[in-house]
């Protein structure tokens, strides 16, 4: 069990302002969030720390930053159009609609009724009329994952960048899947944020390097701030794979409402390049289910090795970012006794997570001298490029630090009349986890942060 549920998640993150309900003035709009001012620093920190992982601090890795609006010959060729549903039923008794692999018992989880229909297939991709005429003629989809703009951007991306195998492309962006029945806050939603790298390897090689990428993002999220009791590898059994994996493995996590997926690692083989290249017949395909006449591109690499092109195959760490950041709230939360029968709630973030770096707070509010010297030091601190740095006026130090707690700012530092009127000037550093207070001379406090966050 986490140390929060759900219900306190949700209400922590709409008091401070993580996240909000999507149209929330209107009764919103199921299964859509908005991030707010915390949420969307926290999301950013998040998706920073993939992309320096996944690409600045590798060799072989390239990025990308492809369009929502997707051709639909390519997500007829990669299989979505035919595959990409979820069992669905209906209760014949109240009318609910729901994942048919979601009731239990057979029973309708909202009025109890077992008369429901059997189950059919609802395809979750957004399809959307492009250009001015709505005549059906004229359609596309919104992505339901980043990961085909990088199969059909394969050749250029090698063309542009001369990539040998094995290389990667990664991708952070929005994704779009008209789920049956969002649930469980920000973990299943229509509107949706991944983070996925495709990660290309010559065929026979594959397995090898699946169980490398399993290692590897395991690690990562560790240094997320994430437990690994908390955690769980899941290898998806046979029937349940993927239209598009020979093997997956989930990395679970402990969330709030139970243990559930995470990030997914699929070996997908040569099926997506396969699918979308043109000449399908030239290369020994390890898979392949759709003839394809309409592509322009052979999307293969040379194996110089053997004197042939080859379609690559490609491991897929894929990670939901939006579960990333309910997971590393989970993890984070944690209720402190006080001695004095009041409770410390304190997110501690790892600080590179932090919404906000550290908070400037004077000691006095309004007071014109104190405020300027704030400003000052705000102004100092932003230029170290730690992130963000906050400057409180409310004149409630035990509130500001309050707050700070409850939103994971690591770092609190107090502006009083010692630090303006003493020679040097100095300031209080508050630690958030120890809540440890030390003077710290405003003229080390560069070098004091720099060594504490980078
Ligand atoms: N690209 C894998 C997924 O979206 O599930």
């Amino acid at each position: 069990m986490s140390a929060i549920s759900m219900d306190q998640l949700v209400s922590l993150c709409k008091r401070r302002g993580f996240l909000f309900q999507n149209a929330d003035i209107y009764g919103g709009l199921q299964g859509v969030y908005d991030y707010g001012p915390l949420g969307v620093e926290l999301k950013n920190n998040l998706k920073a720390a993939w992309w320096r992982a996944m690409v600045y601090e590798r060799d072989d890795v390239e990025g990308l930053d492809a369009a929502i609006l997707t051709n639909r010959k390519v997500l007829h060729y990669s299989g979505h159009e035919d595959t990409f549903s979820d069992p669905m039923t209906d209760c014949r008794k109240c009318k609910g609609r729901f994942r048919a692999d979601h009731i239990k018992d057979g029973k309708c989880p909202n009025c109890g009724s077992t008369d429901m229909t059997e189950p059919r297939p609802f395809n979750l991709m957004f399809k959307t009329a492009i250009g001015p005429v709505d005549d059906g003629s004229s359609f596309g989809y919104l992505r339901p994952e980043t990961a085909q703009a990088i199969f059909t951007q394969f050749k250029n991306v090698v063309d542009s960048t001369s990539r040998k195998l094995p290389f990667g492309i990664a991708q952070i962006g929005k994704s779009f899947r008209n789920e049956i029945t969002p649930r469980n806050f920000i973990f299943r939603v229509r509107e949706f944020e991944q983070a996925e790298l495709e990660y290309f390897v010559m065929p026979g090689e594959d397995e090898k390097w699946h169980e490398i990428w399993k290692e590897k993002r395991i690690k990562w999220w560790l240094e997320q701030g994430l437990v690994r009791e908390h955690m769980n590898i899941y290898v998806t059994p046979k029937e349940d794979l993927a239209h598009y994996s020979k093997a997956t493995y989930d990395i679970e996590y402990q969330f709030p409402h139970g243990m559930e997926e995470l990030e997914g690692i699929a070996n997908r083989t040569d099926y997506d390049l396969g699918n979308h290249t043109k000449g399908q017949d030239e290369f020994e395909l390890f898979s392949h289910c759709h003839e394809n006449p309409e592509s322009t591109q052979k999307l293969c690499i040379r194996d110089e090795e053997n004197n042939r092109w080859v379609v690559p195959f490609v491991i897929e760490p894929s990670m939901g970012v939006d579960r990333g950041v309910l997971a590393v709230m989970t993890e984070a939360y944690t209720e402190e006794d006080m001695g004095d029968g009041s409770k410390r709630i304190v997110l501690k973030l790892k600080k590179h997570l932090a919404p906000i770096k550290v908070a400037v707070i004077p000691l006095k509010k309004n007071n014109e001298q104190i405020m300027s010297k704030c400003h000052e030091i705000k102004q100092n601190l932003l230029k170290l490029g730690i992130g963000r740095v906050a400057l409180e006026n409310t004149g409630n130090i035990g509130k500001a630090y309050r707050r700070h707690d409850e939103i994971g700012t690591p770092l609190c530092l107090t502006v009083d009349f010692e630090t303006i009127e003493n020679s040097p000037e100095t300031v209080t550093v508050r630690d958030r986890d120890t809540m440890e207070q030390t003077r710290v001379p405003v003229a080390d406090l560069p070098n004091f942060l720099r060594d504490y966050f980078l």
